[in-house]
C-alpha cells in the first residue's frame, strides 16, 4: 500500500512541478496571466491531494496514526477558512503587507520544520548526518531571516511603524559580524549538533532579519518585498530537504529564483544596487537632506482646472497610490474620454512603482477601461513632458520628486522619476502637504508652474467633471 501510495504522490508531485512552471510563464504576460492563476490552483489542489493521501495510507499504520490525520485536516480546514476570508476582504493596496505577512509564515514555517528535524533526533551516520546537520541550521537562519523580516516589512507597509530607514552606527559592521557568526556557528553545529547553539542560530537570525529590513528606507521597499519573497522560496526549499520533499525544494527554488530575479529588475529600474539592498543598505551613507521642503505653494480650484484642461492641447496623467486609495480611476476615466472627444491629446504616465505594488496603476487604469495604447510607461513618456501643457499628478507623490534628480543628499536621490515639472502647468492632487511613502519632503509643490488642487481625488476629478 505505500510503495504504491509513495509512486503516485511522486508522479503527481512531477505534474504538479510541471504546473508551476507553466504557471509562472503564464503569469509573465497580461494576456495569459490568467491562465497562469488556473495552472498554479490546479497544481497546488494536486501537490495538496497526493500529500494528504501519502500522509493518511502511512499515518493509519502508525498507533497515533488517526490522530495526526485528524488534526492535519482541522489545519487544512482552518488555514483555508482563514485564507479564503481574508482574499475576499483584501483591499487591492492592502496586498503588499498581505503577501509579507505570508512570506512570515513560510520563514516560521521553515524555522520549525528545522526544530523538528534537530528534536527529531537523526538515524544517520557519517556525510548523510553531516549534511542532515547543515540543512536544519541552514533552513532555521534562512526561515528566521525571512520571518522577522516580512514582519518589518509588514508593519512598515501597514504604517504601524515609520518607513524610514533604521540608521545603527555600525550597521554594516554588525550584518556583516553576524554572517561570520553565522558560518562558524554552522561549522560548530555540524561537528557537535547542539541544542544551544540551534537556539542561538535561531536568535541571531531573528535579529539580523529585523535589522536588514529595518535598515532599508520606504522608497526601498519594493524591492524588499519581492527580496523577502525570495527568502521565503529557499526557506521552503531548505525544508523541503529536510522534509525530504522533492515537490517543496522545487518550489522553493522556482519561487527563490524568480523572486531574486524580479527583486534584480526593479533595482535595475530603481537605480539602485542589487547587492547592497539585499544586505539591509550595505554601503548607502545616511540621509543628508532636510526633512522640511521650503517654499510657497499656491492653491488652485476644480473649476480653473477645468479651463486649464479646455484651453490645453496636450495633457499627461501621472498616478500614484492616492488614486487608489480615493478609487479615483473610474471619475478619471471618464475625464480623459471628455477630454479626448474636444481633442485634447491625453496621456498616461506610470513609474514602475507607483502605487504599492507592481502594476498597480496598470491595473486600476485597465479595471476603468482606459484605452491601452494612450498609458505609458516612465522611459516612454518622460522625454515629452517638457512639451506638454498639463500634467494632472494624481495622488502620486515620491513617484514625481525632483529631489531624486537634483539632491545628491536625499534618501531618494538616484531613483528614476517622472520629470513632471518640466512640463508647462502641473496640478497636484493630495489632501494636505504631507510626504509620500519614503517620507521624504517633495519640492514640487513649491515650484512656479506646479498648484495644489486638495481633497480626495475622486471628489476633485468628480468636481472638474462638473465643471467641463
Ligand atoms: P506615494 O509617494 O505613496 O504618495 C501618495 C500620495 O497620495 C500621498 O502623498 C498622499 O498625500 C496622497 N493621497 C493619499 N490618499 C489620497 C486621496 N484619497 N486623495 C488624494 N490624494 C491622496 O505614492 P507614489 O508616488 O505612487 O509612490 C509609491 C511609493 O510607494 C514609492 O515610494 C514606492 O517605492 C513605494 N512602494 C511601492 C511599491 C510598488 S511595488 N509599487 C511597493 C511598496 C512601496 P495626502 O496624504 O496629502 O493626501
Amino acid at each position: 500500500m505505500i510503495p504504491f501510495a509513495q509512486a503516485a504522490a511522486d508522479a503527481a508531485y512531477i505534474v504538479a512541478a510541471l504546473l508551476f512552471i507553466l504557471s509562472l510563464a503564464g503569469l509573465s504576460k497580461h494576456e495569459t496571466s490568467r491562465r497562469g492563476v488556473a495552472f498554479g490552483i490546479a497544481g497546488m489542489v494536486i501537490a495538496l491531494a497526493a500529500t494528504v493521501g501519502l500522509t493518511a495510507a502511512s499515518g493509519w499504520q502508525l498507533p497515533q496514526g488517526s490522530l495526526g490525520l485528524t488534526l492535519m485536516a482541522v489545519a487544512v480546514l482552518v488555514g483555508a477558512a482563514i485564507g479564503l476570508w481574508r482574499a475576499r476582504v483584501v483591499e487591492m493596496t492592502g496586498m503588499p503587507e498581505l503577501i509579507a505577512l505570508l512570506h512570515s509564515f513560510v520563514g516560521l514555517a521553515a524555522v520549525l520544520v528545522g526544530w523538528n528535524g534537530h528534536l527529531g533526533g537523526d538515524h544517520l551516520s557519517g556525510a548523510l548526518r553531516d549534511i542532515h546537520h547543515a540543512e536544519v541550521f541552514i533552513g532555521v537562519f534562512i526561515g528566521g531571516v525571512t520571518f522577522t523580516g516580512s514582519i518589518v516589512a509588514f508593519l512598515k507597509l501597514s504604517a504601524r511603524i515609520s518607513s524610514k530607514p533604521l540608521m545603527l552606527p555600525a550597521k554594516n559592521t554588525l550584518n556583516v559580524l553576524a554572517l561570520v557568526a553565522f558560518l562558524a556557528l554552522t561549522v560548530w553545529y555540524v561537528v557537535a549538533p547542539d541544542l544551544g547553539l540551534l537556539i542561538a542560530v535561531t536568535v541571531l537570525s531573528l535579529l539580523l532579519g529585523w535589522h536588514l529590513v529595518a535598515s532599508i528606507g520606504g522608497g526601498d521597499m519594493p524591492v524588499v518585498v519581492s527580496m523577502l519573497n525570495s527568502y521565503s522560496g529557499w526557506a521552503a526549499a531548505a525544508a523541503g530537504f529536510l522534509l525530504n520533499n522533492d515537490l517543496l525544494i522545487v518550489t522553493g527554488a522556482l519561487v527563490g529564483s524568480s523572486g531574486a530575479y524580479l527583486s534584480y529588475i526593479m533595482c535595475k529600474a530603481m537605480n539602485r544596487s542589487f547587492l547592497s539592498v539585499i544586505a539591509g543598505g550595505f554601503g548607502i551613507a545616511a540621509p543628508t537632506g532636510g526633512d522640511e521642503a521650503q517654499g510657497e505653494h499656491r492653491e488652485i480650484d476644480a473649476a480653473s482646472v477645468a479651463e486649464l484642461l479646455t484651453s490645453a492641447r496636450s495633457v499627461v496623467i501621472t498616478p500614484g497610490y492616492g488614486m487608489a486609495v480615493a478609487q479615483a480611476q473610474y471619475p478619471v476615466a471618464e475625464l480623459t474620454e471628455r477630454l479626448r472627444a474636444r481633442g485634447v491629446e491625453v496621456r498616461f504616465g506610470i513609474h514602475p512603482v507607483a502605487g504599492r505594488l507592481p502594476g498597480h496603476m496598470n491595473v486600476l487604469l485597465a479595471e476603468a477601461k482606459v484605452p491601452y495604447d494612450i498609458v505609458l510607461e516612465m522611459d516612454e513618456i518622460n522625454d515629452d513632458l517638457a512639451e506638454t501643457d498639463v500634467v494632472l499628478v494624481i495622488g502620486a507623490n515620491d513617484t514625481v520628486n525632483p529631489a531624486a534628480a537634483e539632491d545628491p543628499g536625499s534618501p531618494i536621490a538616484g531613483m528614476p522619476v517622472l520629470r513632471v515639472w518640466e512640463a508647462a502647468n502641473v496640478v497636484v492632487f493630495k489632501r494636505s502637504m504631507a510626504s509620500g511613502y519614503a517620507g521624504v519632503p517633495n519640492p514640487l509643490f513649491f515650484r512656479e508652474n506646479a498648484q495644489m488642487l486638495f481633497g480626495d481625488a475622486k471628489v476633485r476629478v468628480e468636481d472638474i467633471l462638473r465643471a467641463l
